[in-house]
């Protein structure tokens, strides 16, 4: 994905991508087990609104879930796919993941068992100052409905409750109102984010 602007709320400062290039060799953790979930409140901010509710969600057959655990990588790839973003190798994908610090998917409910997610967010950062989110999609079949706003509202949230002030992204130019909606900023006080792109530096 090309990065072409950088929000994120007032007052906080850039952040750098931590997208590893492909020739980097995948760490040996990628055996371990893939499950990464975004642990509860226990905080006294008061809660960000959803704009639909768990409950809702259900009555549309969607499951709200925080946990890598279930979440089938090669159906989450189809969904990048779907949109444009490039595909990722599975077992990088895992990685990314296990590092991940908190993320939301959407379910959509499967005739036996488990379903495919339908809308994703993840966030990486330090667990306690800093997050970046990554790789906010929503299934084409069901763009429009609500359920970006969804994925982006809880994750948003669970960052909030864990005192996580300063959160970042990247936004394609077509998107910026999406993110503008959800309350981030393009270069807030003239703060400029800057990606040292191995890519583009060819080395
Ligand atoms: C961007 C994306 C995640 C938005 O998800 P979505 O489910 O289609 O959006 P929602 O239905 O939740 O829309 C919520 C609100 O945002 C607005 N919105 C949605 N997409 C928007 C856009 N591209 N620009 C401006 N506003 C947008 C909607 O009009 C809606 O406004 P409302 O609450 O006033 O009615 C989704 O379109 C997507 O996956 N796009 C392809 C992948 C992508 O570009 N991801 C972002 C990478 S930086």
């Amino acid at each position: 994905m090309q990065v072409h602007g950088f929000l994120l709320p007032p007052n906080r400062f850039p952040l750098l991508p931590s997208t590893p290039p492909s020739s980097i060799p995948i760490p040996t953790q990628s055996a371990a087990p893939l499950i990464r979930c975004t642990s509860t409140s226990n905080t006294t901010s008061q809660p960000l609104p959803l704009s639909i509710s768990d409950a809702e969600l259900a009555a549309r057959g969607i499951r709200v879930r925080r946990c890598s655990a279930g979440l089938d990588l090669e159906a989450l790839n189809a969904v990048f796919a779907r949109v444009g973003f490039p595909r990722r190798e599975a077992s990088r994908l895992r990685v990314a993941l296990e590092h991940t610090d908190a993320l939301v998917w959407l379910e959509e409910n499967g005739e036996a068992g488990e379903g495919a997610p339908v809308a994703f967010a993840r966030a990486t950062g330090d667990g306690v100052f800093n997050a970046v989110v990554w790789d906010v999609v929503v299934d084409p079949a069901l763009q429009g409905t609500g359920l970006g706003k969804a994925v982006m509202e809880r994750l948003l949230g669970d960052l909030r409750d864990r005192g996580i002030v300063n959160i970042a992204l990247y936004a394609e130019p077509k998107v910026v109102g999406f993110y503008r909606m959800l309350g981030f900023a393009a270069d807030p006080d003239g703060i400029k984010g800057m990606v040292y792109s191995r890519r583009k530096n060819k080395r």
